[in-house]
């Protein structure tokens, strides 16, 4: 169980981010989360796509090219020796003045953050979690827009506190226009009269690389799946709710607004979504 930080190419145990770091005195930066299957990083590809979209869109220039970061990922891998590794890339803005002005930031900084990989409770997945649709929105596209995935995630911290202060484990947001969105980490899959739907990114969410695993799966596998835009009452209704992402992959919800989604137990089309994702991710290995 070894932690390993690359910084800007030098790996340590531990390492430190200057308080004038814009990164984390507004969280002027970008990230992505990618883990492994045995030892290999999955969807990494995908992942650092998506991070040089994020960074284009907060006008942050990375440093050096896909195969420095890739290569520096393995190095930091093999370093930490983990049987499984959650590696974390975050690009910071850099050091500058104490304004949010970023022209006084002349050096991002590039770190790569390797830990063993979270476990999450055998239990999560047989029964299912509880989450809350709560009151504080998902920010709207012409403010932060959720497709770039920045450092800034107090909206979504807000949320989720929100949602343990009502007894659930995570958040479901809305966007200013009462439209369904994600959650606070994991995007949102729903299934309404046997169809599985899930907010389309116009609503305003983070294009999950997993969301886009599973519409494919959803499709190759002849599953009805729609992308649309519904309102936030729609999600009482459902007959099954899970959530995706890297890190919980399919993760079946069971309670929402502390009552039972459907039976209360994970339905027949999110157990099946979890079958084929495992059986996607062990294919890569
Ligand atoms: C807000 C938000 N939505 C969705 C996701 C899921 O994205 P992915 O499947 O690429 O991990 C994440 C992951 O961190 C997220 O932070």
């Amino acid at each position: 169980m070894t932690t390993k930080i690359n910084i800007n190419g030098e790996i340590k145990d531990e390492a430190f981010i200057s308080i004038l770091d814009h990164g984390f005195l507004f969280g002027d930066s970008v990230y992505e989360v990618i883990c492994t299957i045995h030892g290999k990083p999955y969807f990494q590809d995908e992942h650092l796509k998506r991070l040089y979209s994020s960074a284009s869109g907060i006008s942050l220039e990375i440093p050096h090219d896909q195969d420095w970061i890739k290569k520096q990922i393995q190095i930091t891998l093999d370093s930490a020796g983990n049987p499984e590794s959650y590696v974390r890339i975050i690009v910071t803005r850099g050091v500058g003045d104490l304004d949010i002005d970023p022209s006084s930031c002349f050096h991002p900084n590039l770190i790569i953050f390797v830990k063993n990989i979270p476990q999450i409770p055998d239990e999560s997945y047989e029964k299912g979690i509880p989450v809350a649709l709560v009151s504080i929105k998902r920010n709207s596209r012409d403010a932060l827009d959720p497709a770039v995935k920045t450092g800034n995630y107090l909206n979504n911290v807000l949320a989720r506190v929100e949602a343990q202060k009502a007894g659930a484990a995570d958040a479901i947001m809305v966007n200013p226009w009462g439209q369904l969105t994600e959650s606070t980490t994991s995007n949102l899959f729903f299934v309404r009269e046997g169809r599985l739907l899930t907010p389309e990114k116009g609503c305003g969410i983070l294009s999950g690389i997993t969301r886009e695993k599973i519409i494919q799966l959803a499709h190759e596998n002849g599953m009805s799946l729609e992308e649309g835009a519904w309102p936030g009452e729609e999600l009482l209704k459902a007959e099954e709710i899970f959530l995706s992402g890297t890190v919980k992959k399919v993760m079946p919800v069971s309670i929402l607004d502390n009552r039972p989604v459907g039976t209360g137990k994970p339905g027949p089309i999110t157990q099946k979504m979890m079958r084929l994702y495992s059986e996607l991710l062990e294919s890569l290995a």
